[in-house]
């Protein structure tokens, strides 16, 4: 049985950022992930959208998004650097394309909303949309330019990850977590996995995407409430500058995105399913990708067809992540973040290292606190429950100095 401060169960772009930012500030770290990366990570299409994924409910999201995208370009300037993999962090900008007139009404609504909050965008009209994006289908009535949408490649994002964890120390296993292991009824002490090893950890971190929900031995208050949502993108290989910006649309009603990458990979995004854990590729989600994709970009029939990647997104009850103590010394968590992933990266690995190593929750993870969903159980009084969304009890905070004499990076 191997002792880390800190063990991780999900080595996505979400746990391995943790890992990394926890090994640089001194502690030990083991990641656990039966093959890394594969899930939401790869699939994701790496919009890095704070403004064009904001719906009008999303206010608090809205703070932690615009955080995690400031952050960017400082995230990945230091992982590249470190670990010398392009992660083709591209600010384009992103175009939304209105389909009909309705659609631009729709358009016009988000604008005032985002000039109410004041996050910058700009309307176009269909002669201002066919000058930015010349491979847009004729006869568009405009769109909306929101010119601080990027993107990132999360596969090199993700691979990047991977060696920079590795640098800093971090130890990797493949294993499957199956449960978390609790010592005197309310504290975590580690994790077993599904061939029965068992690591002992002073943290525990569960980051483990759509999969968080299903890890034994979490209490029923305390388990986050994630849900697999299933998404399906597809990967062509299109002219090089064919698009210059990230497009999203609307076609009669079905939502489609299209990113360009720099060396003329396009991910075609995305399905938005409630199939449970179903990872097949559907037919139906890839023909209507490709024609809404199509019908917008008409140039697309004649790209290259290289991939369908199918997922599940961690959903959550209100959209947003799970992200700090959970009730119970010894767990933390860092799940829930839905269709954000990608973009809630940096901030998520900032913060709750910071938790881990400080022992309080910062302002910007205060809203994202996992007790907002717990539901007080007959074993566990409503006190521990309603501490955890902001208390100095969790979690323990730990001795760096005395867990490692190394700061690494
Ligand atoms: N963030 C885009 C998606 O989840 O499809």
């Amino acid at each position: 049985m191997g002792h880390s401060d800190v063990a991780i169960i999900g080595g996505g772009v979400i746990g391995l950022s943790i890992a990394w930012r926890c090994a640089q500030r001194g502690l030990a770290v083991t990641v656990l992930d039966p093959d890394p990366g594969a899930g939401a990570s790869s699939t994701a299409a790496g919009m890095l959208a704070p403004v064009t994924e904001l719906h009008f409910d999303g206010r608090d999201l809205l703070a932690l998004n615009l955080a995690s995208a400031a952050r960017y370009p400082d995230f990945v300037a230091e992982l590249s650097s470190r670990t010398g993999v392009d992660v083709d962090f591209r600010r384009c900008g992103t175009v939304q394309v209105a389909w009909d007139a309705a659609d631009l009404v729709a358009l016009r609504q988000l604008h005032g909303f985002h000039a109410s909050l004041g996050v910058s965008s700009t309307m176009l009209t269909g002669r201002e949309l066919r000058a930015a994006v010349p491979a847009l289908a004729a006869g568009l009535p405009g769109g909306l330019w929101a010119e601080n949408d990027h993107q990132v490649d999360n596969r090199r994002l993700h691979a990047a990850l991977l060696v920079a964890a590795d640098m800093a120390g971090v130890t990797m296993v493949a294993a499957t977590v199956a449960e978390i292991i609790m010592t005197g009824g309310d504290r975590v002490t580690g994790v077993g996995t599904d061939a029965g090893e068992r690591f002992s950890a002073g943290v525990t971190v569960l980051s483990a995407g759509a999969w968080s929900h299903g890890i034994a031995g979490i209490p029923a208050d305390v388990r986050p409430p994630v849900r697999p949502i299933k998404g399906q993108t597809l990967r062509l290989r299109g002219p090089v500058g064919l698009l210059d910006h990230v497009v999203r649309g609307s076609v009669k009603g079905n939502p489609v995105y299209l990113v360009p990458r720099s060396d003329g990979e396009l991910v075609i995004g995305a399905s938005s399913e409630e199939a449970g854990f179903d990872l097949r590729a559907r037919a139906g989600a890839v023909y209507e990708l490709l024609r809404d994709a199509a019908t917008l970009v008409p140039e697309l029939s004649e790209a290259e067809f290289v991939e369908v990647s199918t997922s599940v997104r961690p959903g959550s009850p209100d959209n947003a992540p799970m992200l700090g103590a959970s009730g119970l010394d010894g767990l933390v968590i860092a799940t829930g973040h839905y269709r954000n992933g990608i973009l809630l990266t940096p901030v998520t690995a900032d913060e709750i290292a910071g938790l881990i190593v400080d022992g309080t929750p910062s302002a910007l993870l205060t809203p994202f606190a996992p007790a907002r969903f717990a539901r007080p159980s007959r074993e566990r009084s409503r006190d521990s429950v309603a501490a955890a969304a902001g208390s100095p009890h969790f979690p323990r905070t730990i001795d760096v100095a005395a867990s490692s004499t190394e700061v690494r990076a």
